[in-house]
């Protein structure tokens, strides 16, 4: 779509794969993601109750930091591939569409993402590129 064209599809894989490095920058990255998040929604940890998000440093939400951001490594990697990421997408939504979810988390959630990724890119983030197409994985995963 418009919000998210081909080559800003490929800018956001780069700058990703920069950014989501295997080894432990990519645990710190989650929980810098979540950190943030957290400290601008703090009602949203009532959510994770089940995976201990009163701590994420905790072993079971670093779990579930790398669930989500496996989950979200896998929605960028598609990108440029979209039947296949429109059936990631959907089944995405399944795990979250029962859960209550204010759409509003998704866009906090996104925002927190869009603040951490250029702290940690050398330079060149790409704002218009993230925000289009984080909009469309996020869209994907909370439609109704
Ligand atoms: C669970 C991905 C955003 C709430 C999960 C799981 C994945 C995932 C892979 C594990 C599913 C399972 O194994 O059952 C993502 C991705 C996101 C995203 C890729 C954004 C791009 C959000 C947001 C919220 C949220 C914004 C709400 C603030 C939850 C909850 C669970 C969950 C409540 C279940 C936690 C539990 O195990 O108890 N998510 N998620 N997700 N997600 Fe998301």
């Amino acid at each position: 779509g418009d919000r998210c064209k081909a080559l800003q599809r490929l800018k956001v894989k780069s700058q990703w794969a920069e950014v989501y490095k295997y080894g432990n920058a990519r645990e710190e990255f989650g929980i810098a993601v979540w950190k943030e998040f957290f400290a601008h929604e703090s009602a949203a940890r009532d959510l994770f109750t089940r995976v201990n998000g009163a701590n994420i440093y905790s072993s079971d939400f670093k779990a579930h930091i790398n669930r989500v951001m496996g989950g979200l490594d896998m929605c960028i990697s598609l990108l440029d591939e979209e039947e296949t990421l429109n059936a990631a997408l959907a089944h995405l939504n399944g795990q979250h569409k029962e859960r209550g979810i204010d759409a509003k988390f998704f866009d906090s959630f996104g925002a927190a993402i869009l603040r951490v990724i250029p702290e940690r890119l050398g330079e060149g983030f790409d704002q218009d590129a993230w925000s289009g197409c984080f909009s469309v994985i996020a869209d994907g995963i909370n439609k109704a």
